[in-house]
């Protein structure tokens, strides 16, 4: 385990440390991993063309890191506990030392296959045991993994895959949610077929679901296990060689391969993780998010395991068989640490308190949340009837960009104010920045959150994109890299994130660019135009309001609605399906052409009265025209 911060003075001391000698700082949190070989520099930066470079010279590999070490000095511990989807599944788990043999296993499976260091893989599965081995085995051979959340469509993988060229597809015959069967190999043999540099598809038999296997391309994942041998050393990698590619949405153009390397990636993960969520041996933490998604890959799977402890998956959702599955889990596996959504949290909140009255919940130390901001009211129904008022919620803000939290409590010693990410942990050097970049100092104030130096687990680059990667996070605001967001700073130097200043909507946690949705709904055949705007939902956070200019405005608006519905599902995956549409005549646009979404998102919240200055319009009348239109939408609902 990594040494972690025992005290608010021990927080203090360590934040200065890492921001007077960063390098001495890193380095001795670095002498904790194991090493092949020691590193000649431990930082080079320059933010003004975007490279950075930790540990230079050194060679590690991150799974003798999550997996070797602990297989040999506590075998039999569990790795991973997984839980089913259904009651009748059950559980299984692996240890250590099992998880090793697996994965050693699966490395062989690999090569065989031809993969060899710097290949690309995709994973396309859900949440089992398979998909962690899958992506450590990648891991212990140096090929790059590319986890595909298995939400999205055809298409989206398609775009994927045609951006990274991966040699190898991993997928399952089916998935199960709730009561959703879906079959997964169906929607990779649709994209396989516009995708023909993937050599490989290995298929996990889950549901013994009928389906079609391709001679010579798709093989059966139990079959390829039974064969493999079950010693792989690890690969050697340079502290710079990628890990893996993760897409997520910008404010523009095509998802974007954030690509994150093997040596700061690890030493920040294994770090933050420890820190954080103040970690004893024993704990066994539960984290609901999907490897698909940066959570996924930091918290779920590294960060847990490059610690030496239990992590739980769990394949279904928080209401199947009923909304108390959470809690029952919890309580069957002893969880310790529980870090979920805030957008969870508010749906259990609708069901009620009565379901605590048959749970225990006694062996939760430590809560947390991620993703989204979290709203005061979900903070203290979590507080006490989750944590039963004794657990600390870490609020952890970071990003699929920054590999690991950034700004967060550390559970039992920052004092904790509901919905603040309170202070940067140790590294982590904010700076609040107003439009013309100008830094904001003091406190009480409000701005655009930048980070002006760098920390280990920051991405290094997009795939095969470094101009993009400059220009999104490095040019804004020369010289820092900016997040995106937007942040409030109270008296006491305590961060508030505020949500997104850009056009990225997060919606139940997931991140989706306006452009991507945009695009999808502009591909229906009587949609001229649209703009796709972000508005407050009790449950989700945010929704998605698209605002449409059609042909033929007499068209039955739930019959479009329907249609659209399924455009975006097929076009990007369901969780991007927009939750209201209303047919404008025109959309309010700037002489230059520039759609003014500030005013769109405060119409579809409502809030006519402040719509600010619409004087820089071509014409304003166009926004009379949409609120009226809107009112009458309500009054005809
Ligand atoms: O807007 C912030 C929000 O989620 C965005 C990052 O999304 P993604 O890359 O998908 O990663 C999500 C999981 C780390 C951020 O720019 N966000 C994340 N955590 C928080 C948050 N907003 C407020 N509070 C948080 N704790």
């Amino acid at each position: 385990m990594i040494d972690s911060i025992k005290s608010m003075s021990n927080y203090i001391d360590a934040y200065q440390k890492s921001i007077q000698e960063p390098e001495i700082f890193w380095s001795e949190v670095a002498a904790q991993f194991v090493w092949e070989r020691n590193w000649d520099s431990v930082l080079k930066w320059n933010f003004q063309t975007a490279d950075i470079k930790w540990f230079e010279g050194a060679k590690c590999n991150i799974t003798a890191n999550c997996i070797d070490r602990f297989a040999l000095t506590m075998p039999d511990k569990k790795a991973i506990i997984w839980e089913g989807n259904d009651l009748n599944t059950g559980s299984k788990s692996l240890t250590f030392k099992e998880l090793q043999i697996e994965v050693s296993k699966f490395s062989n499976v690999l090569k065989g296959l031809g993969v060899k260091k710097g290949d690309r893989v995709a994973i396309y599965l859900p949440m089992l045991m398979e998909g962690a081995i899958a992506m450590l085995s990648c891991a212990r051979i140096g090929a790059i993994h590319t986890v595909i959340f298995a939400g999205f469509s055809a298409q989206s993988i398609t775009d994927r895959v045609n951006d990274c060229d991966p040699k190898v597809i991993i997928t399952s015959d089916s998935m199960v949610r709730g009561e959703k069967k879906i079959n997964l190999k169906k929607i990779i043999d649709e994209s396989i077929s516009q995708t023909p540099q993937v050599k490989h598809c290995i298929v996990l038999n889950r549901g013994d679901e009928d389906i079609n296997m391709n001679h010579g391309k798709d093989h059966w994942w139990h079959e390829l296990m039974h064969e493999a041998s079950s010693n792989c050393e690890p690969e050697n990698m340079n502290a710079e060689d990628p890990l893996f590619i993760l897409y997520t949405s910008g404010s523009t153009g095509k998802p974007k391969g954030v690509l994150h390397t093997v040596a700061g990636y690890m030493v920040y993960v294994g770090y933050t993780f420890a820190n954080v969520f103040n970690i004893q041996k024993d704990d066994i933490f539960w984290c609901t998010a999907d490897i698909g998604w940066i959570t996924g890959h930091s918290y779920s799977l590294y960060g847990s395991l490059l610690n030496g402890i239990t992590t739980v998956f769990f394949e279904g959702i928080p209401t199947y068989p009923d909304h108390g599955r959470f809690w029952d889990i919890i309580d069957k596996h002893h969880v310790t640490i529980f870090y979920t959504a805030p957008t969870a949290i508010r749906a259990l909140e609708s069901f009620g308190t009565s379901v605590f009255s048959s749970k225990k919940l006694s062996s939760l130390r430590v809560l947390g949340s991620v993703g989204e901001p979290i709203n005061e009211e979900a903070w203290h129904w979590y507080h006490k009837n989750v944590g039963k008022g004794n657990c600390p919620i870490v609020d952890t803000w970071w990003q699929t960009e920054t590999g690991g939290i950034l700004i967060s409590p550390i559970a039992n010693i920052t004092p904790l104010i509901p919905a603040f990410a309170t202070l940067p942990l140790p590294g982590i050097q904010p700076m609040l920045v107003d439009e013309n970049g100008v830094e904001i100092m003091g406190n009480e104030v409000e701005g655009n959150l930048c980070i002006k130096f760098p920390w280990p687990g920051m991405a290094r680059s997009l795939y095969k994109n470094h101009h993009r990667f400059l220009e999104t996070y490095f040019s804004i605001y020369p010289s820092l890299y900016f997040t995106g967001d937007g942040c409030k700073r109270n008296k006491d130097g305590y961060y508030r994130i505020t949500g997104r200043v850009d056009d990225v909507i997060n919606v139940s946690g997931h991140r989706i660019g306006t452009g991507e949705v945009e695009d999808a709904i502009e591909a229906h055949s009587n949609v001229v135009e649209c703009a796709v705007v972000g508005y407050n939902h009790d449950i989700k956070g945010q929704a998605i309001y698209a605002y449409l200019i059609c042909l033929d405005k007499t068209v039955d608006v739930k019959v479009l609605k329907n249609e659209i519905d399924k455009i975006v599902s097929d076009k990007i995956g369901v969780f991007s399906r927009p939750e209201q549409i209303q047919i404008v005549d025109g959309l309010p646009k700037t002489r230059s052409g520039k759609i003014m979404r500030r005013i769109l998102r405060k119409i579809a919240e409502d809030d006519y009265a402040n719509l600010g200055d619409v004087s820089t319009l071509l014409d304003a009348s166009v926004v009379d025209q949409i609120i009226l239109g809107k009112t009458k939408k309500i009054s005809q609902s």
